[in-house]
């Protein structure tokens, strides 16, 4: 959501900070601002739009400063403005803040009652003020921030800054994640190390409830009772081109294409011969496994849909049954656990609050087990897991995840087969299910060739306003997502229904403004949906169908796209690729901002 990057140096972090706010802007970007420290004074600015807005304020004269922290805002509490951008200051206090504060009205009101004026309509701000009312009966910065976030309910991730304390940052971390980067002769803070990965591999992730205090030379973490604590550091050894667009227009674009080789990926190393390999999701996984009864997953976006298609495949390969629910609804339902039951998560950031906050809801009910399906191992959501696979599908920078979907599917196949074996059911469906697993890499490669037959379609969906996805059983939560990639990039409203479920309303909808995208796998149903198409037709509907070269159907206005051969079970993967592309297609001729669409963040922090 928003990003911090915090930088203590020898040398000017200016240039260090601003090149840390572009790496995360895809995370938040209304507003950006920063605060630099100089010979005893510190210096802000401020302002709305990006962080290339914020660099135009300094123009040509590079600003100097060993010690700034700096910030990009995605707006939740005032609207998005200068004033209300981070840092916010407060006499020699100058902090940043991702997250929400809960109790932020009784603290305005408090701090107010003291003669306190604020100058944001921000939550944020009274982090500053409560750090500078403390900073008199504390010893240190430290000490005066402790004091000011055990006032706080909500979450936060923070860094401070003070004249009074200068050649330090204070960090602190609690429900939003902050981690240290360390240098030679220099330290660093930032939300996500990909901000800092231009100066360091080397990481201290901060855990629940930290406070760091991070000089030049060195740092020191102290826990949540206040002791000072050693926290693991990481080495991070894969090569960072993910801030490189290379030949491609988008990240988006790049992303959609590195799909075959990021499979490869979240394969590599975990499967043996016709079957998965034993304990892939963790030490000891495979024995747990034996054990469950029943599945929940939990997550949002389109890593819920990922979870739609995988709970098809918990039933009809695992022989368990899936409960799924939106993670900012899951806990306020009074869920009722069944004894043996596994809690899921599935997120490509691992740090997406209502998911983090549904597996620690989930950690106080009686679940079997935990575990995740997740991008980042160095997330939030993967060290709190009892078990976990990764996906590897490197850096995700797109909003609209691509990549990570077509990977999460891959992998909760992989859970799908895991549990399967060891329950000790349908070993010939497995050994199906690896080889077309190891095929689907080259499969996904003649999807992609699809593109210029999507180019023709693209205008005349790029003229609409509204459209609708189609789709049957695996396939409805593929429609979901097609539509849901749709509307995030190219703004157009976009609906998806089960075929089936037309006559019961939305075929009131259908004439030739609102086009038709269906998937029409090689299914036991095929001629049922084949049959809700004609319906689609017979009142004038325009109809886009990717279709099983199997399928016959005559389509006069719009098209029948012909998609390679997969196994059933994957086609759901294979049937996505077209529709990202279509809604990059679209989105491109709307000419929309593909990689930060308007009011989207990459990685939802706040709940
Ligand atoms: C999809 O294109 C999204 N931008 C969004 O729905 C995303 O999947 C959701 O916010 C969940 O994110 P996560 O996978 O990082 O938890």
């Amino acid at each position: 959501m928003c990003g911090i990057v915090g930088a203590v140096c020898e040398r000017d972090v200016y240039a260090i900070l601003i090149e840390g706010l572009k790496r995360l802007e895809y995370r938040g970007y209304d507003s950006a601002g920063l605060s630099l420290l100089n010979n005893g004074n510190i210096t802000t600015q401020k302002t709305i739009g990006k962080v290339v807005d914020l660099e135009n304020l300094f123009g040509e004269s590079l600003p100097s400063g060993t010690v700034g922290i700096a910030h990009t805002r995605w707006a939740t509490h005032g609207v998005p403005s200068s004033i209300n951008s981070h840092p916010h200051t407060s006499g020699p206090i100058s902090v940043v803040h991702n997250g929400i504060i809960e109790n932020h009205s009784e603290l305005r009101k408090e701090i107010t009652e003291q003669g306190i004026k604020f100058s944001s309509n921000t939550d944020s701000e009274v982090i500053a003020h409560l750090i500078n009312l403390n900073v008199c009966t504390s010893n240190s910065l430290r000490e005066a921030a402790t004091k000011a976030l055990s006032r706080l309910d909500g979450a936060y991730a923070i860094c401070v800054i003070s004249t009074d304390d200068p050649g330090k940052i204070i960090g602190a971390r609690s429900g939003s994640p902050l981690v240290v980067g360390l240098g030679i002769g220099e330290n660093f803070m930032a939300s996500d190390q990909m901000a800092l990965r231009q100066v360091t591999d080397r990481f201290v992730y901060l855990e629940e409830g930290d406070v760091a205090e991070v000089t030049k030379e060195d740092f020191s973490i102290f826990n949540q009772n206040g002791v000072l604590v050693e926290r693991d550091v990481t080495q991070i050894n894969e090569l960072d081109q993910s801030s490189e667009k290379g030949e491609y227009k988008h990240f988006m674009e790049k992303e959609i294409y590195e799909q075959p080789k990021a499979i490869i990926n979240t394969l590599d190393g975990r499967l043996s011969g016709d079957d998965v390999l034993n304990n892939i999701f963790g030490l000891g996984s495979s024995e747990i496994f034996k054990k469950v009864k029943r599945i929940q997953i939990v997550a949002c976006g389109t890593s819920l849909h990922a979870g739609r298609v995988a709970a098809n495949w918990f039933s009809s390969i695992s022989e368990l049954p899936t409960q799924i629910d939106y993670a900012s609804e899951y806990r306020y339902r009074n869920p009722h656990v069944d004894e043996d039951s596994l809690f899921v998560t599935i997120s490509q950031s691992g740090e997406t609050a209502d998911t983090l906050a549904g597996l620690r809801y989930a950690k106080g009910k009686n679940y079997l087990s935990s575990l995740c399906i997740c991008n980042v191992p160095t997330s939030s959501l993967a060290r709190e897991t009892d078990y976990s696979i990764f996906t590897n599908a490197g850096p995700e920078i797109g909003v609209a995840s691509t990549k990570a979907f077509t990977t999460q599917l891959v992998a909760l196949m992989l859970l799908a087969l895991s549990l399967a074996k060891s329950r000790g059911r349908n070993p010939k469906l497995r050994a199906r299910v690896v080889a077309a697993l190891r095929a689907l890499p080259e499969i996904l490669l003649e999807s992609l060739k699809l593109r210029d037959t999507i180019v023709e379609i693209a205008p005349d969906i790029a003229t609409k306003d509204n459209a609708l996805f189609l789709g049957r059983g695996i396939f409805y939560p593929i429609a979901k997502e097609g539509a849901l990639k749709l509307k995030e990039i190219s703004y157009i409203h976009a609906e998806a229904y089960p075929a089936g479920e037309l006559k019961h309303g939305p075929l009131a909808l259908i004439d030739e403004d609102i086009p038709v995208i269906a998937m029409a796998p090689d299914s036991e149903i095929a001629e049922k949906l084949v049959s809700n198409l004609e319906e689609v037709k017979a009142r004038g509907g325009i109809l886009y169908v990717f279709s099983d070269p199997s399928i016959s159907m005559e389509i006069e206005s719009g098209k029948l796209i012909k998609m390679p051969k997969c196994d059933f079970l994957l086609t759901p993967i294979i049937y996505t690729i077209p529709l990202q592309i279509l809604s990059y297609e679209v989105a491109l001729l709307r000419g929309t901002d593909i990689d930060q669409p308007r009011n989207l963040a990459k990685s939802v922090t706040v709940e």
